[in-house]
């Protein structure tokens, strides 16, 4: 490494430092008033890779709706149908008539914006990057790690399969937390069935596997930014867990990589968003798919969002996952070694976000 390496590295980790160290975030940065973003937050050029953007996209994001899809008939083998063809191909899909009320998600969206907006002497007391907090508040998880920052602040916390004592939780959003999870973990449930059948499963198997035994979730917000062009709300990434559930406001920016070309999912009211994570790509042997997605960074914030991961995350369970016997044939033979949850969710985290795929380190 040249020595003008080493002082710009030693600039870079004191300017990380300075921004960690107030604990107010992105949102912290916003509220005093920047025109310009500090350079830790600037992206590097091929981050935007501007070949995709310019193209008309090759697919759209479906909107699939799931009324009548409880009994087993048509309508539900017409959905099982497109939840396949999604799944195998960009692995998003939006989902409407899912069951959970739009008051419900309003309220959950509020709650997070309730949570961002408290006294920043209030929130500070949430920052922290250890990670046996119930609630893990903080900016950008791989702040250190990572080529850039991200124009994002996020607070997670595990919801299942021990549901914290609420007392652990941020009055802010406690409440619609507690209710929105365990809606979110029944529509799971019923995702999963679906997936099951979609991949010509029983019913019952991916959930009888313990993909909806563990909820992560995520509450992100991203505030305002006054140079968009220059960095990003989330870097390019695929989610570590089983499943994503998706609650995005009307604000719009998150994309999803398609054959080399950024795709737009837009805001649809009253829609969620489904996606793949790694850990689905791992048991159906690639049958399905987690798409690299990223969010834009927006002149107009802050934008919120929940993401509901499903998985167990750093639990230590014993459980091996590799690809499911009944998708291994001599076209479509084991490509993935044996992982528990807690071993990929770890590699995951050790890699950060960025352009580089944790589950291919996976592959046999
Ligand atoms: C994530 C994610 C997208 C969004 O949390 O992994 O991709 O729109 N979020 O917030
Ligand atoms: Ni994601």
């Amino acid at each position: 490494m040249t020595t003008q390496t080493n002082v710009e590295n030693y600039y870079r980790n004191s300017e990380l430092k300075a921004f960690d160290d107030t604990k107010d975030g992105v949102k912290g940065l916003v509220d005093s008033g920047i025109d310009k973003i500090p350079r830790i937050f600037h992206s590097p050029p091929d981050e935007f890779d501007s070949q995709g953007n310019f193209k008309k996209p090759l697919i759209r994001i479906h909107v699939i709706d799931l009324d009548g899809t409880d009994e087993k008939g048509l309508r539900r083998r017409e959905v099982v149908e497109k939840i396949k063809a999604a799944s195998a191909a960009s692995g998003f899909f939006q989902v409407i008539n899912h069951g959970i009320p739009d008051g419900v998600m309003e309220e959950m969206l509020e709650g997070v914006r309730r949570f961002y907006e408290q006294d920043p002497e209030v929130k500070r007391k949430w920052y922290t990057r250890d990670g046996s907090k119930t609630v893990v508040y903080n900016s950008n998880f791989d702040l250190f790690r990572a080529a850039s920052a991200n124009w994002r602040d996020t607070a997670y916390c595990n919801m299942a399969p021990k549901l914290p004592n609420p007392d652990e939780l941020p009055e802010a959003c406690r409440e619609i937390l507690i209710d929105y999870s365990k809606r979110v973990m029944s529509l799971g449930r019923s995702l999963f069935e679906l997936l099951s059948e979609a991949l010509g499963l029983d019913s019952h198997c991916l959930n009888d596997l313990g993909c909806s035994e563990g909820l992560a979730v995520l509450y992100h917000c991203y505030p305002a930014c006054p140079e968009p062009e220059l960095t990003l709300g989330a870097s390019r990434h695929a989610d570590y867990g089983f499943l994503t559930i998706l609650l995005q406001d009307h604000i719009g920016g998150l994309q999803v990589l398609f054959e080399n070309q950024w795709v737009d999912v837009t805001p649809q009211p009253g829609a969620l968003v489904v996606n793949g994570g790694d850990l689905l790509q791992l048991i159906s042997n690639d049958n399905f798919r987690s798409s690299q997605h990223r969010v834009l960074a927006n002149k107009v914030g802050p934008r919120v969002s929940v993401a509901c991961f499903f998985t167990t995350g750093l639990v230590p369970l014993p459980k091996l996952y590799g690809p499911i016997k009944e998708l291994i044939s001599e076209e479509n033979p084991v490509r993935y070694k044996e992982t528990t949850v807690r071993d990929y969710s770890l590699h995951y985290n050790s890699k950060g976000l960025g352009d580089t795929s944790a589950l291919s380190d996976f592959r046999v």
